[in-house]
């Protein structure tokens, strides 16, 4: 019954978000972005901090999934990012990796203070191997870098795992707000020299293509190169 809830709930934000993007066509690109990890490394806290500037102390587990949208300009050109904050928790799991489908980007995260969710990751990592796009880019994130007194996980471990995945790292703090929005700018940068490197490599592999099928938005197929 509760499962059942979710899913509905979801369709009905999928549908919500469908919506708003056919009344909103004022943007040269849009990415799909996911942030994952464990229930409690502060993923919906991240997402708060980048897109409202907030964060609280209360802990609302999510349910589910949900999603925030906020525009970028890069180049000159406007990004719109879609931006889907999964829930950590194992009973959603099934509903989680079905969005994993078309997303250009993932921010996947651990808590410095929470050993267990840094020996988590590499079965995220799989997840992410399992169920998304091949060239989906990836940014592993230690949050909770202010909690200097409580950390278990080593900058240096954190760094030698994102290294040995062939992820980008960073440690982040959503409640002083350190290094989430670079996150995010690093992410789309990445995604960026992807989508450039495509057309130089496989110039059928077009930017349309690849946003067609990570977005069903059709603007970008007008653009012949991704140019940011
Ligand atoms: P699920 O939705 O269950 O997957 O958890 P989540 O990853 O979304 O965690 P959430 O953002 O709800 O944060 C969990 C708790 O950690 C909350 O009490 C937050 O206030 C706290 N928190 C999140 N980020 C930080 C941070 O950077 N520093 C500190 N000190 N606390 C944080
Ligand atoms: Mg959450």
């Amino acid at each position: 019954m509760r499962h059942e809830a979710t899913v509905q709930m979801a369709a009905t934000q999928e549908a919500k978000f469908g919506q708003k993007d056919t009344s909103d066509q004022n943007f040269d690109y849009m990415f799909k972005l996911l942030i994952i990890g464990n229930s409690s490394v502060g993923k919906t806290s991240f997402l708060f901090r980048y897109a409202d500037d907030s964060f609280t102390s209360a802990f609302v587990s999510t349910v589910g999934i949900d999603f925030k949208v906020k525009t970028v300009f890069k180049n000159e050109k406007r990004i719109k990012l879609q931006i889907w904050d999964t829930a950590g928790q194992e009973r959603y799991r099934t509903i989680t990796t079905a969005y994993y489908r078309g997303a250009m980007g993932f921010i996947l995260m651990y808590d410095i203070t929470n050993e267990e969710s840094f020996n988590a990751v590499q079965d995220w990592s799989t997840q992410i191997k399992t169920y998304s796009w091949d060239n989906a880019q990836v940014i592993l994130v230690g949050n909770k870098c202010d909690m200097e007194d409580e950390r278990v996980v080593s900058a240096e471990r954190g760094r030698q795992l994102a290294d040995q995945l062939g992820f980008e790292f960073f440690e982040t703090s959503a409640k002083d707000n350190i290094n989430v929005k670079q996150t995010f700018e690093r992410l789309v940068d990445i995604i960026c020299d992807k989508m450039s490197e495509s057309l130089e490599t496989d110039p059928n592999v077009n930017a349309g293509k690849q946003n067609t099928r990570l977005t069903d938005n059709p603007t970008p197929l007008q653009q012949p190169n991704c140019g940011c």
